[in-house]
Formats: C-alpha cells, sequence, structure tokens
C-alpha cells in the first residue's frame, strides 16, 4: 500500500505521520516512512538548493530538481519497498509538484502530469491523504513552528510566498481530490490530533 500526505504549509502533515507510525508499529505492519524532497541521497542534497529562503531558483530549474529527487527516491526507497510487501508513507509526492509548480507558480497541470508519470514509471500512491485547513491558518502555524525550529531562513523558500499563492495551492489540492476521490480522502486538518488519527486510519482501511 502506498499513501501519502500531502496539504498546504502548516497542514501539520509531519505530526498526523508521527501518529500513523506509532499505529502502524502497534499493528505489526511493516512499513517505511519517507518524505520529499530529501527521502534519498540525491533528494538529502537537493533539499536546501530547493529550500532555502536565499536561493534564488529559476522556477524551471526548481522543478527539474523536485523531479529528479522524485525519480531517484522511486527507484532507491519507493518501489523495492513495495516490492517487499512492505507500506510506504510518504510525506508529499507529485501531487505538491501540480499543485505548488502547477496551480501555485502557473505551470502547465496537464504536462506536469504528464511529466510526474515519466519521472515515477507511472506509480502514483493508492491512497493520498489530503490535510485542508484555510491558508491562513496554516501559514499562522507553520510560522509557530520554523520560529520554534529555528528553520526561518534556511527552509522558509516557499512559506516566505505570498498568500494568493498558498491560496492557488490549496484549491489546487482540493480540484485534484475532487477529480480522484477513489484516491484521496480530505481531511479537516483543524480536528483535534486524535480525531485526525482516527479519520486518517478510517481512510488506511485500517480499523480503530
Ligand atoms: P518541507 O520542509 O518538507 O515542508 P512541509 O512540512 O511543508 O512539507 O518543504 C517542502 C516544500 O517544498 C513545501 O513548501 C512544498 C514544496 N514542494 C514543492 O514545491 N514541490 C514538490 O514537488 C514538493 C515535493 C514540495
Amino acid at each position: 500500500m502506498f499513501v501519502t500526505v500531502e496539504g498546504v504549509e502548516g497542514a501539520g502533515k509531519s505530526a498526523l505521520m508521527k501518529l500513523l507510525v506509532r499505529e502502524l508499529e502497534r499493528r505489526g505492519i511493516s512499513f517505511v516512512r519517507t518524505r520529499e524532497p530529501g527521502g534519498c541521497g540525491l533528494g538529502m542534497s537537493l533539499r536546501p538548493l530547493l529550500l532555502d529562503v536565499s536561493s534564488s531558483l529559476d522556477s524551471r530549474a526548481e522543478l527539474f530538481l523536485f523531479l529528479a529527487d522524485r525519480a531517484q527516491h522511486v527507484a532507491d526507497t519507493i518501489r523495492p519497498a513495495l516490492s517487499r510487501g512492505d507500506w510506504v508513507l510518504c510525506d508529499r509526492y507529485a501531487d505538491s509538484t501540480i499543485a505548488y509548480q502547477g496551480y501555485g507558480r502557473g505551470m502547465d497541470v496537464d504536462w506536469l502530469q504528464t511529466i510526474n508519470d515519466y519521472a515515477t514509471g507511472g506509480l502514483w500512491p493508492d491512497r493520498t491523504l489530503l490535510l485542508d485547513l484555510p491558508v491562513e491558518n496554516g501559514l499562522q502555524r507553520a510560522l509557530i513552528r520554523n520560529g520554534r525550529e529555528g528553520l526561518s531562513r534556511s527552509e522558509g523558500r516557499f512559506e516566505a510566498e505570498e498568500r494568493a499563492f498558498h491560496q492557488r495551492i490549496r484549491d489546487g489540492f482540493l480540484e485534484r481530490a475532487a477529480r480522484w476521490p477513489e484516491r484521496f480522502r480530505v481531511l479537516n486538518a483543524e480536528h483535534a490530533p486524535e480525531v485526525l488519527l482516527g479519520e486518517a486510519l478510517s481512510a488506511l482501511d485500517l480499523p480503530l
């Protein structure tokens, strides 16, 4: 089972992933927890380039770095895990490229779909949990988190974008969820963590 967790900034993906990991362990499900960018060796090297607020990366260069990371990540980590029969729990994947570079930066969404097919060899998640909340609330949460973790300069490139950029991303994610209802489950990210966990587990067909 290939599961991705997606959402706007500050949606609480990491917190939910942590709780999900605990549940999978408790149930004896063997899994790999990973993320993009940075889920493989190549991605770890690309991550600072992609997220540093002071880098003036061209948007096409940015796109191809995300795709390079994804192609390598699929080959090194995701496909091998799925072939072993493990679950893969991945924090962001191709839907983020389509939401951020497509809806956010204005690149052609259909073309991005095709090029993601190419980068992944056609591998799309079995289930995508979309954590949804109003962008202001998410950005507020991300700001607090960054302050706490001292990430304000090194990893804040996307948070630093204008509000309208994030609104387009939220709308883009929701549009994709409406288009592929069998894959996506939209969860209200403002629910209390334990409520959200219950909703995520039932979205993964794991009985409570
Ligand atoms: P990260 O620090 O992992 O933050 P988050 O907790 O929000 O996931 O940063 C990833 C950033 O990169 C995030 O702002 C979304 C962006 N991104 C893209 O623009 N395109 C992509 O394909 C991916 C995977 C991420």
